[in-house]
């Protein structure tokens, strides 16, 4: 079977794990990669032997006749490539956070139903490694029906010092970290009925939120608890690792530091370890983070291959969207949310 031709637009900070990934999955095949900045493209095309280069992007799409298109730009571009894609009749994969508002995210998901194309978004936390091992753990029935939980990410790494547009967002640390952590409660609990959040600036320097507290009220009834900030003072830091405590009906369930997932139930407790294998071009610490985007776009070539919606699609991302909005509005009113 011929292999799938990607284009990936933007060829920034993060896109090297995109390259990287795609140049390992053997169904796909980098045909042309893209950035306004055209140095960019030129460097990324060499390191990833990429034949073509654009700083266009519909120029792109008309020359190198992608069969799926990787954007990977900040979210204010989202709406615009997801368009040119969808008019095109192309398949896209787009970057969290989703778009800047809950009305581009609408946008971007009816243009492409309407196209009849796929949309996913890249959200890559619900494929870490050590995420698909609680979710199995969790579905295997040993700890019984989940009733409440914490999931946490909390680190004081530098992560403005990589990526400098984060210090102008006004919505900060929620819909760019908050989201993938509000994604692990709806992929662990299930969807979500209220939202109630807290949020605080601890680094003056940043124009929206760093530090942020959420508790949402499960449809099933569960509680569970999200928290997140970059302007953690703990040693040892553990970042990138997010940590989740689900306490079930029958027994509870531990993801703890350096990726030791412990399982209690019938009175017993056993460790299992759930750390990630490296890959050729993981590395230590990021490697848990990089290794979950291969795992993302291997998802969505078995999606597109196979004709199916894909776990993270637009349409299901629009439900974690929601929580993102909600978390602001409730930290906002001081009142908790209804979804
Ligand atoms: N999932 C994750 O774990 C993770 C981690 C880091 C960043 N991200 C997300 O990845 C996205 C990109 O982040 P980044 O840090 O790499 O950003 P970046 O600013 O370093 O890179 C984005 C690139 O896109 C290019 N670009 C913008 N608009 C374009 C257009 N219309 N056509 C062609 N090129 C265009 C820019 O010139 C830039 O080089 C963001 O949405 C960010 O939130 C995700």
């Amino acid at each position: 079977m011929a292999r799938t031709k990607i284009a990936v637009i933007g060829c920034g900070f993060f896109a090297p794990n995109h390259l990287h990934a795609w140049s390992e999955l053997p169904d796909a095949e980098l045909v042309a990669v893209c950035d306004l900045d055209e140095k960019k493209a030129t460097d990324a095309a060499a390191q990833f032997s990429v034949p073509s280069v654009f700083a266009d992007a519909a120029e792109m799409i008309v020359v190198a006749k992608p069969d799926f298109v990787d954007i990977v730009t900040t979210m204010a571009s989202h709406l615009m490539l997801v368009e040119l894609c969808a008019a095109n009749g192309i398949p896209a994969i787009v970057q969290k956070p989703f778009g800047p508002t809950f009305d581009d995210c609408v946008a971007m998901v009816r243009v492409c139903k309407d196209a009849g194309v796929m949309l996913m978004v890249h959200e890559n936390f619900r494929f870490q490694h050590p995420m698909r091992q609680v979710k199995a753990a969790l579905d295997t029935g040993t700890i019984g029906d989940p009733v409440w939980g914490r999931i946490s990410f909390r680190t004081g790494y530098d992560v403005k010092a990589g990526q400098h547009y984060l210090f102008d967002e006004e919505r900060f640390i929620v819909l760019d970290l908050g989201i993938h952590v509000l994604d692990l409660a709806r992929f662990f609990f299930g969807e979500v009925e209220t939202v109630y959040s807290r949020h605080a600036r601890i680094d003056p320097r940043v124009k929206g939120e760093d530090m942020a507290t959420m508790v949402l009220g499960h449809v099933t009834g569960a509680t569970s608890i999200v928290d997140c900030t970059y302007e953690s003072r703990q040693i040892p830091d553990f970042f990138p690792q997010t940590l989740v405590t689900i306490e079930g009906t029958k027994g509870a369930l531990d993801l703890e530091p350096d990726f030791r997932l412990s399982i209690s139930a019938d009175g017993a407790r056993r460790v299992v370890d759930v750390s990630t294998p490296l890959r050729a071009w993981t590395s230590q610490p990021w490697h848990v983070a990089q290794d979950s985007v291969y795992h993302t776009q291997a998802h969505a070539l078995a999606a597109l291959a196979g004709g199916y919606e894909p776990e993270t699609s637009g349409a299901d991302n629009l439900k974690t969207y929601a929580l993102v909005d909600a978390a602001y509005l409730s930290a906002k009113s001081g009142e908790c949310i209804r979804i």
